[in-house]
């Protein structure tokens, strides 16, 4: 009940904060148009009534408190009506925009462990249908004080003639509320929870056949129909799961309906036996009629609204769970200040053991690495090997099982969260293709310093994308990818080079490159790699990469196997070790002869 009450005013206030003012002002068109403009007249009825029946030598004059008020109310819900139907929509469309950006705003504060989570994919999944259940929730709010107050208006009217028919009638609907609550109880996980994960399918299916870049694969192999008929299954499973879950609750609110029904119609036998004794008027009995009809009506009416505002409730709940999501991994409450951030600090892995949550397979297990300040480290090892976790690890994504990773000697959980990631840039694997304009893309990596353009430059050189900007019809403002009209899709390696091209932007003291180049030719990828080595002297770099040509130039090379580093040392020293790193090296390399 208070929590029904408190998600009331927390629509409310998403609504007013969508819509200002005007919120409050549709709200009192709702509530007078419903409930006010109905009560007034009752009220205005009622005094014709006494004066006419009190008064037998009545002129328009003596009306015209009456009929002003009359007309003075009608012209306020003309009005009041005609804003509510002009408004309406507009302020939904607003609030579903507003919750669009409070939704957005709230996903860039999640950190990615959150994103890997499939229950939390799931909750995203089902805080899909929140927009029209806020708009509902207010409605059922104003619906329900309109049925309560058309229950008081008939049960005071009642009151002198059958002062028990407004208990007898509220009693004859609790079994009908029972029934919708069980109903509603069903029937809602199949709105929400068991509906997510058919949403889910279908949205990532429709995602697929969608994309330019998918649609190609989906075409060669044919998998369209494939596809098609997996979204069909799921949804022949959920259809059928859900009208099991409706057709038994069918006969308990038909049941409830009918009790209703038998109750009403003894009424109107006390009714009507009154009459026939006259204790009743004619014209009395056709109003008690009209006001248990009312009556009725309203008690069924306050019970449904609050039955569906419980429901709803809990639409709310995965609302303002999402809401109050709070990231896997948060700064401590007083962070240490990173030492020495003028140089690039050293990074230290000590005893390190990784699992991801969920998980009990150990990705890194027992692991010791140091890297020291402006050194160029290489990651080589095969698929799954744990490269990519390290990294994930070094940003703190993760927090270890167990052992410490140390900056300058200071465990990275003791330092502040931000100002770390501020010093690090990073090319991840899967980078975004930002569909938006060429320079864009590369501004995107520093937002903080969002327009220069002389860095913006060295950056585009660097990454070796100069060659195809001057190709490029809009040069820096060209819109890339296909998304948006006058869009020019880039080729794989173009997209490389320009999300490279974002990680010099960057500047920052570390570097960070997982597979930077695996899309773009030996010939740009020799010059880039001359560059990152010149360009790049006082900062620390760790490249990942398959390509032994890419990695033969750092300062030293860790070959890591099963989450352990197996070889270490510089491309030399382990030529010279004759082991893995050799092998993979010279079977690379005769690939090339
Ligand atoms: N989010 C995750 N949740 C659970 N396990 C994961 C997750 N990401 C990676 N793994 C597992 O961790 C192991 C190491 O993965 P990682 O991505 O670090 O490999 P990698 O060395 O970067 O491989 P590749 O060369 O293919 O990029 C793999 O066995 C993988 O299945
Ligand atoms: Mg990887």
């Amino acid at each position: 009940m208070l929590k029904n009450l408190r998600y009331g005013w927390e629509s409310l206030k998403i609504s007013t904060q969508a819509n200002g003012f005007a919120a409050l002002l549709l709200l009192f068109c709702a509530i007078y148009e419903s409930t006010l403009f109905p009560f007034i007249q009752v009220f205005i009825l009622a005094r014709l009534l006494d004066l006419v029946s009190n008064n037998h030598n009545l002129s328009l004059i003596n009306l015209t408190w009456i009929i002003v008020g009359y007309l003075l109310s009608s012209l306020a819900k003309l009005l009041l009506a005609s804003y509510k139907d002009a408004q309406q929509s507009y302020q939904e469309i607003k609030t579903d925009s507003f919750l669009d950006l409070k939704i957005n705003t709230k996903l860039t504060e999640l950190d990615p462990a959150t994103f890997e989570d499939p229950s939390f994919q799931s909750l995203l999944a089902q805080i899909d249908g929140i927009k029209g259940t806020l708009q509902a929730y207010l409605a059922r709010f104003t619906g329900l004080i309109d049925a309560t107050v058309k229950f008081i208006v008939a049960t005071v009217f009642l009151a002198t003639t059958f002062p028990l028919f407004a208990p007898i009638l509220l009693v004859a609907s609790i079994p009908s509320f029972i029934a919708w609550n069980r109903f509603r109880n069903y029937t809602w996980p199949y709105y929400v929870e068991k509906r997510s994960l058919l949403v889910r399918v279908t949205q990532y299916i429709k995602s697929l056949l969608s994309s330019d870049s998918t649609s190609k694969e989906a075409a060669i192999f044919n998998t369209g129909p494939v596809l098609v008929r997996k979204i069909k299954s799921l949804q022949k499973i959920y259809y059928h799961d859900f009208r099991k879950a409706v057709n038994p609750r069918m006969f308990e609110l038909i049941l409830g309906k009918f009790i209703q029904f038998l109750v009403f119609i003894y009424t109107q036998y006390l009714n009507l036996t009154a009459v026939l004794n006259r204790s009743l008027g004619i014209g009395q009995f056709t109003l008690v009629f009209q006001q248990t009809m009312n009556l009725a009506f309203s008690a069924e009416e306050i019970l449904n609204q609050y039955s569906s505002i419980s429901v709803r409730t809990k639409y709310l709940d995965k609302f303002f769970e999402f809401i109050n999501t709070q990231s896997r991994i948060v700064n401590v409450t007083s962070p240490l200040p990173i030492p020495s951030s003028s140089n690039p600090v050293e990074i230290e892995f000590k005893d390190v053991s990784f699992s991801y949550p969920g998980s009990n397979i150990k990705v890194l297990d027992n692991f010791n690495m140091k890297i020291s300040s402006g050194e160029k480290i290489a990651l080589v090892g095969e698929n799954g090997a744990g490269k990519t976790t390290i990294i994930k690890l070094i940003l703190r994504f993760y927090d270890v099982t167990d052992g410490v990773i140390l900056l300058n000697g200071v465990n990275i959980k003791h330092v502040d969260l931000k100002k770390w990631r501020d010093m690090i840039s990073a090319l991840f694997q899967d980078f975004i293709k930002y569909q938006f304009t060429f320079k864009e893309n590369i501004l995107f990596g520093n937002t903080k310093d969002p327009n220069n353009n002389k860095l913006l430059e060295e950056a585009v050189v660097k990454a070796g994308a100069s060659e195809y900007l001057v190709n490029l019809p809009d040069k820096y403002d060209q819109v890339v990818g296909k998304m948006f009209e006058g869009g020019i899709d880039l080729s794989g390696g173009q997209w490389q080079k320009l999300a490279l091209a974002r990680t010099f932007y960057r500047d920052a003291p570390i570097l960070i490159l997982d597979e930077p180049t695996s899309a773009i030719d030996a010939k740009a990828e020799y010059e880039i790699f001359e560059k990152v080595q010149q360009l790049q002297k006082d900062k620390t770099v760790i490249i990942i990469s398959h390509r032994f040509s890419t990695v033969r130039n750092a300062d030293r090379i860790l070959v890591l196997n099963d989450g352990k580093i197996i070889e270490e040392g510089n491309h030399q020293q382990l030529m010279k070790l004759k082991g893995v790193y050799k092998e993979l090296f010279t079977l690379q390399a005769r690939g090339y002869k």
